[in-house]
C-alpha cells in the first residue's frame, strides 16, 4: 500500500479523489498546508499531495527526505511553489499537465464578460429591486483588441473563445507556437495596442511582476485586465495605483500574489489583514474569485485520475511518470524523460 499525506483538503478533493476507488493508495487527508511545521504529519508516508499554496521549499524537501517521502504528487499544473532544483536526486516530483485548460480559459471568459457588462453589480441591484440602469454601460467585445500573454494549452482556448466573440487577437509568448495562425507581437506592441489583456503564462523569475507600473503606463486608458494564471505576474500595488489614476479600466483577479494565506478559506466575519486585497476589492471595476477557475467537475475528476496515475507509476514497475517535473524539464538536450527514462 502506498502512503501518501494529502495537504490542504478540502471537501471537494476528497470527493474526487476517494471517487477514483484506488485499492493501492492509502491517503491521509490532512485538512492543514504542507509547511516546515507541518511536514512533520508525513511521516512514515511514501509520497506528499499538494496543491498551489503549499510551501515546498528547500527545508520542507529535506524535511520530507529524511522521513523517508519519496514523492512530491502536485494536484495542479503550475509548480512555482516546489523548489524542483533542490527536489533532484532526492523526491521525485509530478504535476497534472492539464486537467482542463477548459476550465480556466471559460473562468477567464466568465470574469471578462461579467466585469465588462457590469453583472455582478446588476444581480446585486435587481436582488434589492433596483432596476436602474445608470453606471451599468459596458463596451462590445466585437472589434476589440484582446492581448493574450501565453499561448500554451489555456491561452490558446481563450484565443479561440475571443474569436468567437468577433476580437481581434494579439499575442506575446517566449515560445512561439509555429503556424498557429497567432498574430504574434513583443510585449509592449501588446501592452500598446491591447484594450482587454488576459494573462495565461507561468510565474517564473522573469514573469514576476511583468505587470508594473512600467508596463500599465504604456497600456491604453481604460484597459481590462484579467489575471487567471498567478497572483505574482501582477505587482498588485501598481495595479492599485493604475485603477486609482483611472488608467486601468478594469481587473479580473483570480489569483493574487499574497492569497497564500487567504484564499480557499470562508473568512467572513474576520478582519482581513491584507490592505491592498481590501482596496482591490472595495474597486467598483475590480473582480476578484479566490483562485476557482480550475473548479469544474471535469477538471477535479481528471486532477484526481492523473495524480493517482502519476503516484502509482512513480512507485510501481519501472517507476517512469510521463508528468515528472525536474528543474531540466524544457532543456531539450538534458531532458531523460524525453528519452523515456526516469529524471534521475
Ligand atoms: P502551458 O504550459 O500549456 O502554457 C504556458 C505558455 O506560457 C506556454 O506557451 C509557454 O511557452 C508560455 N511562456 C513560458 N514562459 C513565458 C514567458 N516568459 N512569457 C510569455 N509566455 C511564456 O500552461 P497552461 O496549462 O496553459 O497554464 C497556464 C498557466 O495557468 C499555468 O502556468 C498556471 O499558472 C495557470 N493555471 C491557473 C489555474 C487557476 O485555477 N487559476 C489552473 C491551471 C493553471
Amino acid at each position: 500500500m502506498i502512503k501518501v499525506a494529502f495537504y490542504d483538503t478540502k471537501e471537494y478533493d476528497r470527493a474526487s479523489f476517494e471517487k477514483t476507488g484506488s485499492s493501492e493508495i492509502e491517503f491521509k487527508f490532512l485538512e492543514t498546508k504542507l509547511t516546515a511545521d507541518t511536514a512533520d504529519l508525513a511521516k512514515g508516508c511514501d509520497a506528499v499531495c499538494v496543491f498551489v499554496n503549499d510551501t515546498v521549499n528547500a527545508e520542507v524537501i529535506d524535511k520530507l527526505y529524511e522521513f523517508g517521502v519519496r514523492m512530491i504528487a502536485l494536484r495542479c499544473a503550475g509548480y512555482n511553489n516546489v523548489d524542483v532544483k533542490h527536489a533532484f536526486g532526492k523526491i521525485h516530483v509530478s504535476h497534472v499537465p492539464a486537467y482542463s485548460p477548459y476550465a480556466v480559459a471559460e473562468h477567464a471568459a466568465a470574469l471578462l464578460l461579467a466585469s465588462v457588462r457590469r453583472i455582478h453589480k446588476a444581480y446585486n441591484r435587481t436582488r434589492d429591486f433596483n432596476f436602474s440602469l445608470n453606471g451599468l454601460t459596458g463596451f462590445d467585445f466585437h472589434g476589440k483588441t484582446v492581448g493574450v500573454v501565453g499561448t500554451g494549452k489555456i491561452g490558446r482556448i481563450f484565443i479561440d473563445i475571443c474569436r468567437g466573440f468577433g476580437m481581434h487577437v494579439i499575442a506575446f509568448d517566449k515560445f512561439p507556437v509555429p503556424d498557429s495562425g497567432i498574430e504574434y507581437v513583443d510585449l509592449d506592441e501588446l501592452f500598446t495596442r491591447s484594450d482587454i489583456i488576459s494573462l495565461h503564462c507561468p510565474l517564473t523569475e522573469e514573469t514576476r511582476h511583468m505587470i508594473g507600473s512600467d508596463a500599465i503606463s504604456k497600456m491604453k486608458k481604460g484597459v481590462v485586465i484579467v489575471n487567471t494564471s498567478r497572483g505574482a505576474l501582477i505587482d498588485a500595488e501598481a495595479l492599485l495605483e493604475g485603477i486609482k489614476a483611472r488608467k486601468v479600466g478594469a481587473a479580473c483577479l483570480d489569483v493574487y500574489e499574497e492569497e497564500a494565506d487567504i484564499f480557499f478559506e470562508d473568512r467572513s466575519g474576520h478582519i482581513l489583514n491584507d490592505d491592498l486585497l481590501s482596496r482591490l476589492i472595495s474597486m467598483p471595476n475590480v473582480i476578484v474569485t479566490s483562485h476557482q477557475a480550475f473548479l469544474t467537475e471535469e477538471a477535479l475528476g481528471n486532477i484526481a485520475d492523473t495524480t493517482v496515475k502519476n503516484i502509482l507509476s512513480c512507485f510501481e514497475n519501472d517507476g517512469i511518470c510521463d508528468n515528472e517535473l525536474c528543474y531540466r524539464c524544457g532543456d531539450v538536450e538534458a531532458c531523460k524523460k524525453a528519452r523515456k527514462q526516469r529524471c534521475f
